[in-house]
């Protein structure tokens, strides 16, 4: 039922007292919009979301107005085209299954809302499925139109190998490898998958911080008590 089984990687954000890496989640925002978004929807997202979180408002809403949102009916009652604002989803590669089926050979490109919760070892599992692609070895025949991927179900995918070196155009310099594309643009899902991690977190040390103190007045006040009678 499994490809194979994808290694763990030292993400940013395993351990408990950790949070994601923000300059990686803009990064995979970028890997996402100039490579992924052809194809791939992330319906959960909204720009707004990622104000405070990869971007300022500013850049937001200047991101957003470069895209252009269908909208109406007007007066007429018809539909008319406009810039994006914060409240946009971010755009919709196909109107619904059907056109995305359509234009990819019949496979379907899921949405990414979800999907490093949706897949085992999510997270690790878009890293090596996005730099899995090899040759199949001998013996085994791909289809035409599947390209073999061992993390893939089945072992053949039909998507193409997607990343390349310098496939994104990274706004803060950094050089767009291969692998620095997938490790940004699966922590950028992480990020959509999983968006109120961080305060999770962080509210996690803050209830352990007051319960220990809680704790420890409680048991100072139970021996203060009881002194008199023992
Ligand atoms: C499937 C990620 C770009 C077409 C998938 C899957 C993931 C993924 C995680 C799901 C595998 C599964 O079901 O377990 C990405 C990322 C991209 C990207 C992160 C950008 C770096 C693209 C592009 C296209 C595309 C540009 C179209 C040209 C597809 C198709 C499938 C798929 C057709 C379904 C494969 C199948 O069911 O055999 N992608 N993708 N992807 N992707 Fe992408």
């Amino acid at each position: 039922e499994h490809g194979l089984h994808a290694p763990d990687y030292p993400w940013s954000h395993n351990g408990y007292f950790s949070a994601y890496d923000h300059a990686s989640i803009r990064r995979g925002h970028q890997v996402y919009t100039q490579v992924c978004a052809a194809c791939h929807s992330v319906q959960s997202l909204h720009y707004r979301n990622l104000v405070g979180v990869a971007y300022t408002e500013e850049e937001m809403k200047e991101a957003a107005a470069e895209a252009e949102m269908e909208d109406g009916p007007n007066e007429e009652g018809e539909m008319f085209e406009r810039p994006g604002r914060l409240s946009d989803p971010l755009p919709r590669p196909y109107a619904n299954e059907e056109g995305a089926r359509y234009a990819n050979g019949g496979a379907y490109p899921p949405d990414l809302s979800l999907i490093t919760k949706a897949r085992h070892n999510g997270t690790n599992y878009v890293f090596s499925l996005l730099l899995g692609y090899r040759d199949p070895p001998a013996g085994v025949h791909i289809r035409e139109g599947l390209y073999y991927n061992p993390y893939f179900v089945g072992g053949a995918i039909a998507m193409p190998k997607m990343l390349a070196d310098g496939g994104t155009e990274y706004d803060d310099g950094t050089i767009a490898t291969e692998s620095q594309q997938a490790k940004d643009v699966s922590t950028f899902l992480a990020w959509a998958a999983e968006p109120e991690h961080d305060e999770r977190k962080l509210m996690g040390i803050k209830w352990i911080f007051v319960l220990s103190v809680v704790w420890v007045t409680a048991a100072y006040y139970k021996r203060w008590k009881w002194a008199p009678i023992k």
